[in-house]
Formats: C-alpha cells, sequence, structure tokens
C-alpha cells in the first residue's frame, strides 16, 4: 500500500483542497477506495465513526480471515519492497514507543513469530532468522518458545529502562527479547501461583550463560523487594559460582564446566525473598589437566593476579615466575597475563566483592584462597622412582619443597602428606597393610588430591552461598513461597578429542533435548489421542531409545562403565570392547582402524570419544590415606570438606548438625596438640567406612540428571533455544550451515509446526473455570466447572480457533496471554470497585463512630456538670447550714440573757434592738475560745476564701491562739506587708478593748467585699455599696430580710447599729447558708 500519510495528512487539514485519495485508486478495489475515502472526509461532522466505518462493507469482509489478511498483507508489504525499495520508513509500534528503530516495523510484527510463516521450511526460517540477525534482531518466537542468537557483541538491549518496557505487558507490544521470557515466567507464577522452570538449551558457546544472567537480572527488577541487599548478592551469586565453574574452552572463554540450577523464591505477591543455587557434575578433571588451547578454572588466574598484585605469593608460597604445573601451559604466556593482565586484577577485585557483598567472613575468604594455592602447590610435587631390595617400584618426592610449600599452604604435617602420597593402605581379614605407590601411582594420588580439594571446594561455596541466600523466616514463610528455576547446564560439545568429560555433558544436553521433546511434541500429542482431539500428528525425533541407550539397566552405557569400573583387571580396551558387545544399535558404533574409540549418533550430531582414561576417571578414587591426613588439616574449612559426607549427586551434603555431633563425640587424643578434627569418622580407615568409596563418577551422573529432572518437572517450563550463528564467535555472521545443523537438532522446524497446529495449552475445565471465571461470570457466582461454562467464559473473551476436549480446554499458545490479560483488565476493575467500597465504607464508618464520640463527649459532660453542680450545691448548703448554726450560736445567748417572752413566742423572730449591745463582748470572748476563726470573724478577717474553706480546716485552726496576721497560708496576703502591719495595729487594741469598728477600715472592707461576694454567689443582682454609706433598703434587702431568721435592724442608730445594720446582710447571707 503506497499511501504517503504524512502528506495526505497535511492536504487534507488544509481548507479548500480535494480530500486525499489513493496514491493510485485504480489498483484497489471500489470497496477500499471507498473505505479510504470514508475515512479521509475532510468535515469530521460529515466523516463516520469508527463504530459506522466498522460496518463498511470492506471491514465487514475482512471478518474471521485476520490471519489470512495478515499475511496477504505481509507478502504485500514484500513485494512492494522489492519493487521499491527507497520508499522505507520508520515506524514505532503505536502502543509501545517501541525501543527498537526497525524498518518496516508492521512486517516484524508479523515475523516476530516464526509461526505466522506462511510457508514454513528450513529455508524459510533460515532465511526469517538471517534477515533478523542482519538488523540485530537476534531474539525471535517460535509460538511460546525463544529462539536466542549469539550476537557476539554488546547490544545495548539490556538497560534497565528495557526492562520496564519488558514489564507485564501484552508479548506482542514489543519485539521479542529475553525479558519477555523472564516476564512471562514471572507473570504466570504470580497468577497462577505455581513454580515455573526457565529451560535454556544450546551448544557450548551459544549463550546460555549470558541469557541466565539476563534472565536473573530481569527478575531480580521484576520482583523488587525492599531488601536492597538481598537483591545484590542475587546478582553477585552468578559471578562468584562462575568464577569457580566457568573456563576458558576451545569453544568458549566462559564456558560452563558445571550444570547449574538457580531457583529464586518469591513471595505470593511476587517478591524476591531468597535464591538456591545447585550444581551438578563439575568438571573436577580440569583441575588438573586441560586440553591444548583450553585453561584451567577462571578462578586460579584470578586469585594468582590478585595475590601478586597484593605482594602476597610468597605467603600463599605461589611463585613468581615459574607458573604451578596445574595452570602452565607450556608458553611463557601464561605468567605474562597474571602479571599484566588488567582484566584478572579486576576479576580477583570483584571476586573479593562478590565474596563480601554475598556474605562471606573474611576467615572464609582466606581459607578459601589457601586451599586454592594448596592445589597450585600440590601440583608441583613430582615423583621419582627409588628401588629397595625387596620393592623396585617405590616412589619418592625427590624435591621436598613443592612438598613443603603445599603441606604449610594447606596446615597438614609434610611427613604425613607424603606418606599419604606415596603408599597406601590396604585392608586384608582385618590387618590393615601398608603399600608402597608406585610413581604412576603417587601421581594419581596427588591429583586425585587436587580434584577432591576443588570438587569439595565448589561444592562447599554453593552450599554457603545457599545458606547464605536463604529467605528470611521472619518475613516469609518459605513454604509459601514459589520458585523461578533457571537451568544453564554445559552445553553439548564435540572437540576433536572427547572424553568421558564430553560424554557426560552431551548425555546431560540429550537429557534436557528429551525433556524438551516431551513437553512440546510427546504429551501434547498424547492428550490429543486422549481427549479425542481431530489434530494433524507432528513428526519429531525422539531420542528416547538413545537415552536408554546410555541410562537403563543393566545393559546401558553407565551401567556397563559401572560394572567394568568394579573389575580391578579391567582396562579401557575391555571397556570398550564391552560397549561394542552390549550396545548393539544404530546409535552407537566403532571406527574401524581407530584404538580405543566409539562414536554416537546424539540428537545434536556424531561425536567420537576416546576411550583412553575413562575408567579411571569414573572411579574417580580418592585414597582413604589422603583424606586421613586432610581431616588433621588446622585449617578448619579444610577439615569441614573431609568431614562432611558426600549426597548421592556427588556434592558435600548440607549436615551442619552432624559434624557438630561429631565434633562432640571425638577422643582426646584427635584435639590434643593439633588442631581439633570435626569427625568421629577419622578414628577409622575411610576405606572400611565410606560407602562413598563405592560411588562412580557415572552413579553420581545418574543421580545428578534424576535430581535435576524432579526439579525442573515441578515448574511449568519456558524454553530458551541459544543458537550459534557461527564458530568463529564473529559479530554479525551468519553461518547458514551451521545454524541450520542446530535448528535440526534442536527441532525448530517440527516445533514451528506443532506450535502453528497445535494446542500448547491443555487445561482441565475446572481449572479452567477456576481461573477466569470472572471473565464472564459474577464474581458472586459458583459456576459449575463444565464444558458449558467454559465455552461461556471463551466466547465472553472472543477467543477463537480453541477445542474442548472430553475433560480440557485447548488453547493456542497466544490464548492464555489474551485471557491473562483480560482476567488482569477485570481485576483492574474489581480492585477500583473495592478500593471505592472501602473508601465509602470507611467514611461511613468513620462519620458513625464520629458521632458516637460526640455523643459520649456530651454524656460525660452533662454527667460531670451534674455532678459538679451537685458537690458545689452540697458545699454551699453545708456552709449555709454552718453559718446559720454559727448565728444561732452567737444570737442565742443573748437572747438567753435579755430574754424576751414575745421572742420566743414568735418562735424564735426575737427582736435583735434589744439584743445587739449585749453580743459585744461576752459573745466575742466566747466565740474567740471555741473557734479562733469564728473570731476571726468577728475581728473582721474573714473573707471570701476563707469561707469557702470553712469544712477543711486550716492548720492554724488546730491552734486556740490564732496566727498573728490573722490568715490561713492558702489566702495569701491581701494587701502589701506596711499596710498589713497597720492593719494589724489598729485591730488589736480594737479587739482588746471591744471597741465597735469603723465601717472604713481595711478589715470591713474585706469583709464587706466578702459579704458581696457571698451575695454575688447568690445570684443577687445587688451592687456592691460604698464603703461607709447609710442604705436605703430596697426591694431586694427587704427580700433578704424577710428571709433572714434575725429581726430586722433599724435603719439608723448608734455606731454598733451602723455595724449591725451592714452586718444584717451578713446575718442574711449565713442565714441563708
Ligand atoms: N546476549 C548476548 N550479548 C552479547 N554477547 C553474548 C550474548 N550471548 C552470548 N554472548 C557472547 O557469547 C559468549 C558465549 O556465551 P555463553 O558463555 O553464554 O555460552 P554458553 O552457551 O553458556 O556456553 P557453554 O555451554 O560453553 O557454557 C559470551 O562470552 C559472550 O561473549
Ligand atoms: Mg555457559
Amino acid at each position: 500500500m503506497k499511501m504517503r500519510w504524512k502528506e495526505k495528512r497535511k492536504a487534507a487539514t488544509a481548507p479548500g483542497n480535494p480530500p486525499p485519495t489513493l496514491l493510485h485508486p485504480e489498483n484497489w478495489c471500489e470497496e477500499f477506495n471507498h473505505f479510504i475515502a470514508q475515512c479521509l472526509i475532510k468535515d469530521f461532522e460529515k466523516r463516520p465513526s469508527v463504530t459506522q466505518l466498522l460496518d463498511h462493507p470492506f471491514i465487514k469482509e475482512a471478518h474471521g480471515k485476520v490471519m489470512l489478511l495478515q499475511k496477504q498483507l505481509a507478502t504485500v508489504l514484500q513485494d512492494q519492497k522489492h519493487l521499491n525499495p527507497v520508499a522505507k520508513t520508520r515506524h514505532e509500534r503505536m502502543h509501545t514507543g517501541r525501543p527498537y528503530r526497525v524498518e518496516n516495523a508492521e512486517k516484524y510484527c508479523l515475523e516476530d513469530d516464526l509461526v505466522n510463516l506462511e510457508v514454513l521450511n528450513e529455508d524459510t526460517i533460515l532465511h526469517q532468522l538471517q534477515k533478523r540477525y542482519a538488523d540485530l534482531l537476534i531474539y525471535t518466537y517460535v509460538g511460546d518458545i525463544l529462539i536466542a542468537l549469539n550476537p557476539f557483541q554488546n547490544l545495548s538491549i539490556y538497560s534497565p529502562q528495557f526492562s520496564r518496557l519488558y514489564h507485564g505487558v501484552r508479548r506482542a507490544s514489543n519485539p521479542p527479547h529475553i525479558f519477555a521470557s523472564a516476564d512471562a515466567a514471572y507473570q504466570c507464577l504470580v497468577t497462577f501461583s505455581k513454580d515455573q522452570c526457565i529451560v535454556i538449551s544450546g551448544e557450548s558457546g551459544s549463550g546460555k550463560t549470558e541469557s541466565a544472567h539476563l534472565i536473573v537480572q530481569h527478575l531480580t527488577f521484576l520482583g523488587k523487594a525492599n531488601n536492597q541487599t538481598l537483591r545484590e548478592k542475587i546478582l553477585q551469586v552468578n559471578s562468584l559460582v562462575e568464577a569457580f565453574g566457568n573456563a576458558s574452552t576451545a569453544i568458549n572463554d566462559n564456558s560452563s564446566r558445571f550444570g547449574k540450577y538457580l531457583e529464586m523464591m518469591f513471595t505470593p505477591t511476587g517478591a524476591v525473598m531468597g535464591a538456591r543455587i545447585s550444581e551438578y557434575l563439575l568438571e573436577k578433571s580440569r583441575v588438573i589437566k586441560q586440553a591444548a588451547g583450553e585453561k584451567n578454572f577462571h578462578i586460579f588466574y584470578y586469585i594468582y593476579a590478585g595475590l601478586y598484585h597484593q605482594e602476597k605469593l610468597s605467603e600463599f608460597r605461589l611463585p613468581e615466575e615459574k607458573p604451578p604445573r596445574y595452570i602452565a601451559d607450556g608458553t611463557e604466556r601464561v605468567m605474562q597475563d597474571i602479571t599484566s593482565k588488567e582484566s584478572y586484577r579486576r576479576q580477583f577485585e570483584a571476586i573479593q566483592h562478590c565474596f563480601r557483598i554475598i556474605g562471606f567472613t573474611e576467615k572464609e575468604v582466606q581459607s578459601v584462597y589457601r586451599i586454592l594455592a594448596g592445589i597450585l602447590n600440590i601440583g608441583n610435587v613430582e615423583f621419582a622412582a627409588i628401588s629397595s631390595q625387596h620393592q623396585t617400584d617405590k616412589s619418592e618426592v625427590p624435591n621436598a619443597e613443592a612438598l613443603e610449600n603445599a603441606a604449610f599452604v594447606l596446615c597438614i604435617s609434610p611427613e604425613e602428606l607424603q606418606e599419604a602420597l606415596t603408599s597406601h593402605c590396604v585392608v586384608t581379614r582385618g590387618e590393615t597393610i601398608v603399600r608402597a605407590n608406585t610413581v604412576d601411582r603417587a601421581a594419581d594420588v596427588r591429583d586425585a588430591m587436587s580434584k577432591a580439594l576443588y570438587g569439595r571446594l565448589f561444592s562447599w561455596i554453593v552450599n554457603r552461598i545457599n545458606t547464605l541466600l536463604q529467605p528470611d523466616r521472619n518475613i516469609c514463610n518459605a513454604d509459601q513461597g514459589m520458585n523461578v528455576g533457571i537451568l544453564d547446564i554445559f552445553g553439548f560439545e564435540n572437540f576433536q578429542r572427547n572424553s568421558f568429560e564430553q560424554l557426560c555433558i552431551n548425555i546431560a544436553n540429550e537429557q534436557i533435548q528429551y525433556y524438551f521433546n516431551q513437553h512440546v511434541f510427546a504429551l501434547e500429542q498424547m492428550e490429543y489421542q486422549n481427549e479425542g482431539i481431530n489434530a494433524i500428528p507432528v513428526e519429531y525425533e525422539d531420542n528416547r531409545p538413545l537415552l536408554d541407550m546410555f541410562l537403563q539397566k543393566p545393559l546401558g552405557l553407565l551401567a556397563l562403565l559401572d560394572e567394568e569400573s568394579r573389575f580391578p583387571q579391567a582396562t579401557d580396551q575391555t571397556l570398550v570392547d564391552k560397549f561394542e558387545d552390549n550396545l548393539r544399535c544404530k546409535y552407537f558404533w566403532r571406527p574401524k582402524g581407530v584404538e580405543l574409540c566409539f562414536g554416537i549418533q546424539h540428537y545434536a550430531g556424531k561425536v567420537l570419544y576416546d576411550a583412553s582414561g575413562v575408567l579411571e576417571k569414573n572411579r574417580d578414587t580418592l585414597p582413604a590415606d589422603v583424606v586421613v591426613v586432610l581431616r588433621t588439616s588446622e585449617n578448619k574449612l579444610l577439615q569441614q570438606l573431609f568431614t562432611i559426607p558426600l549426597t548421592k549427586t556427588g556434592n558435600l551434603a548440607q549436615t551442619k548438625a552432624r559434624i557438630s555431633a561429631a565434633s562432640r563425640s571425638l577422643p582426646p587424643h584427635f584435639s590434643a596438640g593439633r588442631a581439633k578434627v570435626d569427625t568421629l569418622e577419622v578414628i577409622r580407615h575411610p576405606e572400611e567406612t565410606t560407602s562413598m568409596k563405592r560411588q562412580t563418577m557415572a552413579s553420581y551422573f545418574r543421580y545428578s540428571l534424576m535430581d535435576l529432572l524432579s526439579k525442573m518437572v515441578v515448574g511449568q517450563p519456558h524454553f530458551v533455544r541459544c543458537i550459534k550463528p557461527n564458530d568463529s564467535r564473529e559479530a554479525l555472521k551468519f553461518c547458514r550451515e551451521r545454524v541450520l545443523v542446530q535448528l535440526r537438532s534442536t527441532g525448530i522446524l517440527e516445533t514451528v509446526n506443532i506450535r502453528q497446529q497445535g494446542y500448547s495449552h491443555r487445561i482441565l475445565f475446572e481449572e479452567f473455570v477456576k481461573r477466569y471465571y470472572y471473565l464472564a461470570f459474577k464474581a458472586h457466582q459458583t459456576p459449575p466447572a463444565s464444558k458449558e461454562s467454559c465455552v461461556a467464559i471463551l466466547e465472553k473473551s472472543r477467543l477463537d480457533r480453541w477445542v474442548l476436549g472430553k475433560t480440557k480446554v485447548f488453547l493456542k499458545y497466544y490464548h492464555v496471554e489474551q485471557l491473562n490479560l483480560l482476567l488482569r483488565e477485570v481485576m483492574g476493575r474489581v480492585v477500583v470497585l473495592q478500593a471505592y467500597t472501602k473508601g465509602w465504607l470507611g467514611a461511613r464508618r468513620y462519620k458513625r463512630v464520629r458521632e458516637k464520640r460526640e455523643k459520649g463527649a456530651i454524656t460525660i459532660q452533662s454527667a460531670w456538670r451534674r455532678y459538679d453542680a451537685q458537690r458545689k450545691f452540697k458545699k454551699i448548703s453545708n456552709r449555709r447550714s454552718e453559718s446559720a448554726v454559727y448565728i444561732q450560736a452567737v444570737l442565742k445567748p443573748s437572747t438567753d440573757q435579755g430574754s424576751c417572752p414575745e421572742a420566743e413566742a414568735n418562735n424564735g423572730h426575737a427582736d435583735s434592738s434589744s439584743t445587739f449591745p449585749a453580743v459585744t463582748e461576752k459573745n466575742r470572748h466566747l466565740q474567740a475560745r471555741s473557734s479562733p476563726r469564728e473570731c476571726d470573724v468577728f475581728a473582721g478577717h474573714v473573707h471570701k476564701h476563707s469561707l469557702a474553706r470553712t469544712d477543711a480546716p486550716s492548720p492554724q485552726t488546730g491552734h486556740a491562739a490564732p496566727d498573728p496576721h490573722g490568715l490561713s497560708p492558702w489566702e495569701g496576703p491581701c494587701k502589701p506587708d506596711s499596710e498589713d502591719r497597720l492593719a494589724r495595729k489598729q485591730r488589736t487594741p480594737r479587739r482588746r478593748c471591744q471597741q465597735p469598728k469603723m465601717l472604713s477600715s481595711p478589715e470591713d472592707t474585706m469583709y464587706y467585699n466578702q459579704l458581696n461576694g457571698t451575695l454575688e454567689y447568690q445570684g443577687s443582682k445587688r451592687k456592691p455599696r460604698k464603703l461607709g454609706q447609710i442604705k436605703v433598703l430596697d426591694g431586694e434587702d427587704e427580700y433578704y430580710r424577710s428571709l433572714s431568721p434575725v429581726a430586722c435592724v433599724p435603719e439608723e442608730g448608734s455606731t454598733a447599729q451602723h455595724f449591725f445594720f451592714n452586718s444584717s446582710s451578713k446575718g442574711d447571707s449565713f442565714a441563708q447558708h
């Protein structure tokens, strides 16, 4: 389609211009021309809406032909490209802002997945891959399987931005990527709460380990926990383990020499919480010997360079000029590289950093270095033959220096070490006989010791990492967590000389290929039959017979090897003969004219194996004498390595409890003098005790495979197939033949086929309904796990090309993603709804609580007020009654003295006028004696506060004599000191002489104020009178008087009358009390 959209859009917006059309309308059908014309109508009011356009005949005709049309479109695009190559445009995928700027993006959208290929054969697949590789599109899908071509150059597509891009989006939104595979596994883990397993396979050097790193990187990004340290630790794990387990080979500079299954553990919410590594079948033989052009394990070079730069080589007894035999390659290069290569030095620092980050202690790290240096030193021990009278084939160590160096670094006795290397014990009929070793045997023992040291050290490091990375039980229960396992094993190898190691590696790859076949072809096709699905069977290369040839008992290759290893007289020649006699199948052959050689037709090609040394490698004997010596080391770690038992897979067991239990029961003579040895086993000869003695490499291998598979089958598999585009490790070089071989061996063509036609996901009705019922049913409904429910869900989801079996729903590989996205959408809506509802409920609850609290507050307040009022009332009423009693007590004697019969007859309403003078002296004396306070009252010292405290006697009240100041301590002085003194001066003579006091005195003022206060308290609105004023009684006064039990006082009269008039109100108030 040649549409210049930009120009057309521009033209379309210009008013007055005719509406744009297709470039060559005559090339297109009428419906299409009409449809485009409708779309481009300038006046938006006249332009039909999208819904209307969907009813256009052109669109309607496309219904149900999406795939076909996509393919046609792809062809048209292809043709157009050939016709007019300059008309390339740059596009980005609309919905994502696609990171790669790819030309002809629409086409690549389709070509991202080989399943979309119209013509499916090896040629088209190769063509596609080559074209994409040229565009640096190294990843391609085959349905849900990812093909990864090794770019042999650093690409800028693994940054955090890319991690963000591949986070929970539709797979088709972005170009294929290793992050997308990691994301798919992660999404499945979170959505279905199920373990996942990512299987990375491919030849050596195809990029498995790099892919595994990238997966770990992305999973760590996706599973972001708050625990940053854990994330950092996990990211360091691979580097550390690979420094010990990887080496440079003829094929790959960083070749994995062991199988690694890394499990990352996640919480149910998808936060990473720990990790665990399982290691399988380390190629220990590399420690002692490497093929031409190959190297020892990386760590030896890193350590050497690091110690050299730290000037610590002498501390570890490592020579500066001549490299140790185990890392020497016959050239001067090694030492040069070690001393001058910056990369080694940096790697050493990186390793130290890894150790630190992961949590190894400095002491542990130093012990590790010592063991590594010990291995290098042991390698330098040479043997020479000596002949004695009785024996001619004895061996000795001519140069004691190397032996002493080794013994020193390993913290063992040099004499004991020499003895262990040059002789051995044989137990016959309960007797232990010591026999000398020949030179060859001594050398074998030395190498066996080095291999065992390295193998167990590696195993210990892995165990230690596992301990340090295990989930924190305080944060999450490990049982609730789920794993994503990442399998990265040594790739298929075919060297010029292949030995026992290559045989094991290739059998392991054979097993992984079988696992792939089972999942992709066998299980799927079996289910079609069982469920009555009509699907065209896809032929594939089943490697089961070959695997049986290796693994079956008693006549499989490994079983035969084990059997032969048990015969002391067996040789490599007898072994090959045995193979030839028993392995009678098309996969095994013996090439003519080549001694000790046999060939195997592997799934990935023919490989010729050299049988020399295979028997001995399989026996992997470590003499007991060596174990005994190593157990006596003062290096704690070294002791442990030879104390902890080995598992059936040949690794160190993680049995701390056992070691400590053993060390507790250690006989004293072992702990005296020498460092304590941690096991009981040391007191027995290992040959008598260790059952592992009889274990062979083949049996470790067999168990390792079983263990690995048992871990893998638990998880839902995701496959990444790595492909090496060339053998020369060059970027952008696509060698068709090499790629084709790998495509064939891995069955890519068949895989495309089965993904096109088949149904990669088969889900039980029950499981399907349980997973997806939200898509078609209401949340509270519980639809039955029936066919009908499944159909309802599938139809509601608008999926096509699904099939129903007897018990299962058969889905295409892309359906699951679509369903999951729909589910996520629904869940998203549910979450929003729940959030709103929760918000509303919360607000309502808050309102209720607030109302309740307010009510409560009011109740409490009113109760308190009531209580307070009652208390005050009680106080007032008490005071009143006291006052009344007091007044009555004062008045009573006078009435008694000048008793007025009328007054008595008037029910206590005595005529006060006649009694006033009599009150004066006698009563005051009386009162003064009975109560000093009351005396003060009369002396004019009573005021408001003292009145209020009548019920709480002051400390002074207990004394007969009043306080010289006449004030209780809490009353505080009301006047300045001088004034107070003056007042006392005036007061004292008056009291003594019983003179009636003047109203204008300060005491009177106080008294008066006090009185007013009391009145005020009673609610009187009367204003206080001015001192010394004579007041005419007003209505209110009348009222009080009428209330007073005391008879009214005449308004005019003597000073005493004045006094009493004023005090009548006091009397009133008291009477009121
Ligand atoms: N995605 C990538 N980006 C850049 N370089 C890569 C990538 N994948 C692989 N390589 C290059 O290819 C080399 C070999 O890759 P890798 O070590 O992962 O192979 P392998 O499959 O693990 O091999 P083996 O089976 O020997 O362990 C790497 O050292 C690296 O240089
Ligand atoms: Mg690797």
